[in-house]
Order: structure tokens, then C-alpha cells, then sequence
């Protein structure tokens, strides 16, 4: 039996104990693990196993599984997680919101119409703050309320964000020195903070996309990127039918630049924004 020290190296996952681990990942949030592996796990979890002195790869399996929903098993969830992500990614998204949705929607609408927007997989906030900057001429304008849900399954993402503060090397990433201006107060040598205003139109919550009840239903936009992609066929299937579900008629569901295929829905059609494509629900009024 290989033993670890604290800061020892961990031994590569044997084929059952992976097993185990795939499936415990699988189960908890939607990523299926393929055959090979196993530098993942072993990359990923091996802080886990060394800070929970495991004796070998079984002994995390048994600790894992025996723990109920809590510090271990979000520590586990943090782990497998890919939190990838910047401000204002691949660009079109937002525009579409700012140029085509939310004109579309407040044609005929009572003024301020209340904009609901789902930022679903919201990594450390980046999207759904982007969100909010894309869409400021028009509530400063008083045309719109902005209410935008941010969900992430990791704890750990949602806890970073709350205080709102980045750090130079998330600013440099999608941010132009115009909106740092406009949106963020400096904190010098630590980045800077978004502006209050901009804080109070999100609203962050933990939810598990492969788990748990949807947020919704009745929103204008979805936004659900880069998330399905760690998703075997049967995942990305249930997570668009909860996304759906999530769609008010006639809004807009909205999915990473990769990602060009809805499993098995029927009720959406597909709109293009210059290269950005845009999953339409049927049965809007404009629609
Ligand atoms: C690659 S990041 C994408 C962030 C952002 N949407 C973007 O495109 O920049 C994927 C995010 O999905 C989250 N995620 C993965 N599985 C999830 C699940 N089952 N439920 C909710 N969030 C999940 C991860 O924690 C991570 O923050």
C-alpha cells in the first residue's frame, strides 16, 4: 500500500479506485470521465487526497463517498470543476443581448420593461457582470431594470465573487481601459472592484445544473456556455431540457461559440448574430 506524506507525491489512480471517482463525478455534476483519465484525477484530486492524508486512491473513494453534501464534498466539486473563463468571451454574445434581444424585447413593452437574464455556469462572474456592462446604456437610460441570475455549482467560484474584486490579470483579460473606467473602482495593488450598482443587478446563487430544479421559468436570455461541454450525450440532452424549460417564449437561449447543436429540442429555431448563433423559442409573440 503506497502511503502519502502531506506533501508527497500521490500515486497514479488504480483502475478501480478511478472507476469509483468517474462515477462520483459523474453523479454530482453531469462530467462523464472517459478511459485515460487518469492524469486528471490524479492532477485535479491530489491536493484533496494529500490534505485528507488518504492511504491510497480506495481511502479517498471511501472518505468521498461517505461524506455528506459539505466542506469535503464541495472541496471534491471545486476540484473537478473547469472555471476557465473572462470578461466580455468571444465578444458577439453580448452584443446580440445589447443590439438585437433587448431591442427586440422592449418593442411594445411597458417602460422599464424588468430584463431577466440567467448567466447559468457563471464560473467567478466575469459573465453575468459582462452582462450587466453590455446592457448599462439602456438602464441608465430608463429603459430597463436589469435581474440577472448568476448560478455556478462551485462554491469556491461563488465565494470569490463576492466581494466583487478582481485582480490585474482577470482585468487584462476581455476588458477594455473604457469600462474599467466606467465600472470598477481601483484598489491599488490588489485591481479593482465592480461598481455597486453593477454588484446589485446580480445575483449569485449555487446551483447544480445536472441536479438541481431550473431557475426559472419566464427568462428573456440564457446564457449556458462552455459548461455542457464536459458532458457526455445523455447530460447535454437533460441539461437543454432544463434550459428550456428556464426559456420565456420567444427568448433566447444562448450557448458556447463551440457548441452548435441542441440535443433533441424541438421548440427552439435558429437565429444568427453576425457568426454568433442564438437558440430562439418558439412561441413568442414575435416569434
Ligand atoms: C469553463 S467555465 C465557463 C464560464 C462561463 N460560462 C464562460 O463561458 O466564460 C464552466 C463553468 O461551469 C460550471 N459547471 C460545471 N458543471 C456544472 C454543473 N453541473 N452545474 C453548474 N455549474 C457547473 C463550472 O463550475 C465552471 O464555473
Amino acid at each position: 500500500m503506497t502511503i502519502a506524506e502531506p506533501e508527497g507525491r500521490v500515486p497514479p489512480p488504480d483502475p478501480e479506485s478511478f472507476g469509483r471517482i468517474a462515477d462520483l463525478v459523474y453523479r454530482q455534476v453531469g462530467i462523464r470521465l472517459g478511459p485515460g483519465k487518469g492524469y486528471f484525477v490524479e492532477g485535479r484530486l491530489g491536493r484533496l487526497y494529500r490534505e485528507l492524508r488518504c492511504r491510497d486512491w480506495a481511502d479517498l473513494c471511501r472518505q468521498l463517498e461517505a461524506t455528506e453534501p459539505g466542506t469535503c464534498r464541495d472541496a471534491f466539486i471545486d476540484a473537478v470543476v473547469t472555471g476557465e473563463t473572462q470578461f466580455f468571451r468571444d465578444e458577439l454574445p453580448f452584443r446580440a443581448l445589447a443590439e438585437k434581444i433587448l431591442p427586440e424585447a422592449l418593442e411594445g413593452a411597458d417602460q422599464p420593461l424588468r430584463l431577466r437574464v440567467w448567466s447559468a455556469g457563471c464560473s467567478t462572474g466575469q459573465e453575468p457582470f459582462s452582462i450587466a456592462m453590455a446592457l448599462w446604456d439602456y438602464v441608465e437610460r430608463g429603459a430597463v431594470e436589469l435581474d440577472i441570475w448568476a448560478t455556478d455549482v462551485s462554491a469556491a467560484s461563488l465565494r470569490r465573487v463576492q466581494d466583487g474584486v478582481y485582480d490585474e490579470l482577470e482585468l487584462a483579460r476581455g476588458l477594455s481601459a473604457e469600462r474599467r473606467r466606467r465600472f470598477f473602482e481601483e484598489l491599488p495593488g490588489r485591481g479593482a472592484r465592480v461598481q455597486g450598482p453593477l454588484r446589485r443587478a446580480v445575483r449569485f446563487q449555487r446551483l447544480n445544473l445536472a441536479t438541481d430544479p431550473v431557475c426559472g421559468p419566464g427568462f428573456h436570455a440564457v446564457f449556458c456556455r462552455n459548461v455542457a461541454i464536459y458532458f457526455d450525450t445523455e447530460g447535454k440532452r437533460r441539461l437543454h431540457q432544463t434550459l428550456e424549460s428556464a426559456v420565456a417564449p420567444g427568448g433566447y437561449l444562448i450557448l458556447g461559440a463551440a457548441e452548435t447543436q441542441l440535443l433533441g429540442r424541438s421548440s427552439f429555431r435558429v437565429e444568427h448574430f453576425h457568426r454568433c448563433l442564438l437558440f430562439r423559442k418558439t412561441g413568442g409573440a414575435r416569434s
